[in-house]
């Protein structure tokens, strides 16, 4: 894919996003690593076709399943074309078993089952941190019309489902993820990417990270966690 000729619409810190008409743009997935809001960073070379083939892999599965996601077609193997989506400024947040910053803020142990899926939402905004924000708040600030912020929770335990189920064929446990939504003609689209990146992945036997917790944690080589997952997931 030829981006350079491509207008660069917003360049993210693992992806690019070019113009390649008035309703469509190219997303193109980088090497580059981040964690802790951009303070540790690195580029691996070929996170970004790994990451943008499970996208695409989970995107077409959602859509099959009857949720519109923003994924169009294939490019090469770092991009793909997607629908020209608003971005909703809230990353949904699905939690199936305890982990991360849930295990930080309320002292709890990881690894523990939660009964019923939890959803929590962060405001989209690198300069505040993401910060958690409750669905009253959301409203009140009119983030989000109400609307649109049941249909959000909906598609994410709707989706919570889908991967769940598929990955646990797979003896893979999905414990938490985090999703972004987008408007376009009024409807909502899922959008952005599910991957190693914005999941976490463990080994139903050994309870072993196939996720970005290998690089916040420094727990191994992320290529080989991320490729052992695409493996297991026979991609
Ligand atoms: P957390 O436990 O750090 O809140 O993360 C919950 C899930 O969200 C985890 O699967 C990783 C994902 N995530 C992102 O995709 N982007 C982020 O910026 C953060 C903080 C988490
Ligand atoms: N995505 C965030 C960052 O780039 C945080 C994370 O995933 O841990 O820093």
């Amino acid at each position: 894919m030829k981006t350079n000729e491509l207008k660069l619409l917003y360049e993210g810190k693992a992806k690019k996003i070019y113009e390649k008409s008035s309703d469509e743009v190219i997303i193109y997935f980088k090497d580059d690593v981040t964690a802790f809001n951009g303070i540790k960073k690195d580029s691996i070379i070929g996170k970004g076709k790994i990451n943008k083939l499970i996208t695409s892999f989970f995107f077409k599965m959602i859509e099959e399943k009857g949720i519109p996601t923003h994924f169009i077609s294939d490019v090469d193997d770092n991009s793909f074309v997607a629908k020209k989506v608003k971005i909703i400024p809230l990353e949904v947040i699905i939690r199936n078993y305890t982990a991360g910053s849930f295990c930080k803020r309320y002292g709890i142990e990881k690894g523990i089952k939660i009964q019923k899926p939890i959803v929590e939402y962060s405001l989209k905004d690198d300069d505040l941190g993401d910060p958690m924000i409750c669905k009253n708040v959301i409203l009140s600030l009119k983030q989000v019309e109400e609307k649109i912020l049941n249909r959000l929770e909906y598609y994410s335990l709707k989706i919570n489902n889908i991967l769940s189920s598929f990955l646990e064929e797979k003896n893979i446990i999905l414990v938490d993820y985090k999703l972004e939504f987008g408007i376009y003609d009024n409807k909502v689209y899922l959008a952005d990417e599910i991957s190693p990146d914005t999941c976490r992945f463990w080994d139903k036997d050994t309870m072993e990270s196939l996720d970005k917790d290998v690089y916040r944690e420094d727990k191994g080589n992320l290529i080989d966690k991320y490729s052992e997952f695409l493996r297991r997931i026979n991609i």
